[in-house]
Parts: structure tokens; sequence; C-alpha cells
């Protein structure tokens, strides 16, 4: 019963990430407030996602940096490195974000927007990294495909042709 709501729970939350992540990246359709407001709620939703990854990343890291455990074999490999690689990129995103601000931040800090012209290279960096964390994302899916796939059957209560 635990592991069943607990599944549905990781399952709501991956899905409202994946769905802001879309969402993020379509400023023209969301809006510049909207946008700004949601990429504060980020941290929250990633942090909550990765302490319900907790076990496996603590459990790579040891393989990967231990002499003593086993070794992790070279998909395990790339999933870490590219999770690593696709935090990086979100935590860039997201304090990119905080300094070039125009709604959210000067709201909250009740300071004035430095103009966007002024802050190109943090504007830059924001762009660069939203366009790397799409395909990033994208690997992050296709490499866990076969958990996304279970838990979506399981969701649903479907079973694999074939399974009694
Ligand atoms: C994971 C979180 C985020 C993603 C994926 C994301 C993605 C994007 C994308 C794709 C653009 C359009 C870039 C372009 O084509 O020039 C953009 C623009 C922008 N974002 Fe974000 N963003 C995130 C978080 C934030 C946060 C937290 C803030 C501020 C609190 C923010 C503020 C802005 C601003 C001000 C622009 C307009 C920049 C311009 O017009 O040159 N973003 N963002």
């Amino acid at each position: 019963m635990f592991f069943l709501s607990r599944l549905r729970l990781i399952f709501l939350l991956d899905a409202t990430l994946l769905i802001a992540i879309c969402a993020l990246e379509t400023v023209n359709f969301t809006g510049l407030i909207l946008h700004e407001w949601l990429g504060l709620l980020m941290p929250f939703l990633i942090l909550a996602h990765l302490l319900f990854s907790w076990t496996w990343i603590a459990a790579t890291t040891r393989r990967l940096f231990s002499s003593r455990s086993g070794r992790a074999d070279t998909r395990t490999r790339i999933n870490y490195f590219l999770t690593l690689a696709l935090f990086a990129c979100i935590t860039a995103q997201i304090l990119s974000g905080i300094l070039i601000s125009q709604q959210a931040i000067p709201f909250l800090t009740k300071k004035p927007a430095l103009a966007l012209t002024e802050n190109l290279a943090w504007g830059r960096i924001h762009k660069n990294s939203s366009d790397f964390a799409v395909a990033l994302v994208s690997f992050h899916l296709a490499i866990n495909w076969n958990w996304l796939a279970a838990a979506v059957r399981s969701r649903l209560g479907w079973r694999k042709a074939g399974a009694r």
C-alpha cells in the first residue's frame, strides 16, 4: 500500500516537473511573469525529485567512486554523468534567471530590475543552458524509459501482453 502511494507521488511529481520544464521553455506562451514565478518553484520540485531518487544517487556514487564496491556498467555511468550535467544545467538556468529577472525578483526585493541589455552575459547563459537542458532532459527520459513505462503501466493498471 505504502509502495503504491509512494510510486503515485513520484509519478505525479515527475509529471509536474516535465510539464513545468515544457512551460518554462515556451516563454512566449506563458508570458514572462508566469515564467519567472514558475522558474522560482523549480528548486523545490527538483529537490523533491532528488530526495525521491536519493537511494539511486547514493548507491551509484558509491559504486562509481569506491574501489571496494563492484564496478558500475557503462549504462549506469552514462546515466549518472547525464544526470549530473542536467543538474548543473538547471542550476545555471535558475541562477542566471534570478540574475536577469524583470518581474519576480524586483517584486520580492523591491529593487528595480537591471535592463536585459545591461545583463547580456547572464542572458546568454540563461538561453544557452535552456537549449542544453532540452537535449539533456530528452536523454534523461530516454535512458530511464523502462522505469517510466513501468510506472505509467502500473499507474493505469496495465500489464505487458502475456504477463499474468
Ligand atoms: C529551469 C528553469 C528555467 C528554464 C527552463 C527557463 C527557460 C527560459 C527560456 C527557454 C527562455 C527564452 C530564452 C530566449 O529565447 O532568449 C527564458 C527567458 C527568460 N527567463 Fe527563464 N527559465 C528558467 C528559470 C527562470 C527564472 C527562475 C527566472 C527569473 C526569476 C527566469 C527569467 C527569465 C527572463 C527574464 C527571460 C527573458 C530573457 C530575454 O528576453 O532575453 N527564468 N527562460
